[in-house]
């Protein structure tokens, strides 16, 4: 079925500053001759904000995403009926990837992977593979253990109650090549934030991975 595009100058949302490293993904995307289709593992989002799959929307792409949480899907569905922008997010669980093999061009998972323990990551990645197709690009991210100010999650989190998880899963530098084995690392990155956070001075330490499907 063919989306409906709002006519130009329909919508004023802003774009998704705040993904950097995501338009470096969409960069690499762009440059391939695959069909624009891409699926978000983690798409929902917060209050008020875009969630970041209308960035790859602006550029064409056929867009699907999974969202495990509920009110993070109810944001980000909110979003999607406000303006109109069909980004076909739907309730889904990436340790179960609910599509067929070989159906995405494009698969990415943005700051959400993270919250799961590390026996459930070794999944989604094979789940992450199972559904590109070959040559296709995958983005993804993990925490450094150089990352130090993640506490446990409070037993009333979504990461306790729907993931059994209890800490974010921190990756030394190369750990998480393991997961890339049936890929070609294209780009790894580790990156340091340094930010204010409710007045409190945190940093954040990821390493990103983009990566093409052997
Ligand atoms: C920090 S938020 C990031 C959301 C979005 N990717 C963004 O950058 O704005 C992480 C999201 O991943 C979702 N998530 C975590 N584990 C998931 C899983 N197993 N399946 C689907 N979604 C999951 C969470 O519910 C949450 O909405």
């Amino acid at each position: 079925m063919r989306q409906k595009r709002p006519k130009k100058g329909k919508f004023s949302a802003p774009e998704i500053m705040w993904t950097t490293p995501l338009y470096e993904f969409l960069r690499q995307c762009n440059t391939t001759r695959l069909k624009k289709t891409i699926l978000d593992c983690g798409a929902g989002s917060h209050a008020g904000i875009p969630p970041p799959l209308f960035l790859f929307y602006q550029y064409g792409y056929k867009t699907y995403g999974i969202e495990i949480e509920k009110k993070a899907l109810a944001h980000a569905n909110r979003f999607c009926k406000k303006n109109h922008i069909p980004l076909n997010i739907i309730r889904g669980d990436m340790r179960r990837i609910p599509f067929k093999n070989k159906l995405f061009s494009f698969v990415y998972s943005f700051n959400a992977i993270v919250f799961m323990t590390k026996a459930d990551i070794a999944v989604v990645m094979s789940e992450i593979q199972r559904v590109l197709k070959p040559h296709g690009l995958c983005f993804v991210n993990f925490l450094s253990v150089d990352d130090p100010d993640r506490g446990p999650f409070r037993r009333t989190s979504f990461a306790c109650r729907l993931l059994k998880s209890k800490r974010f899963s921190l990756h030394k530098d190369n750990e998480a090549d393991k997961y890339f084995r049936n890929f070609e690392i294209l780009r790894k990155e580790k990156r340091l934030i340094e930010k204010l956070w409710y007045g409190r001075k945190i940093k954040q330490v990821y390493i990103d991975y983009i990566a093409k499907k052997k």
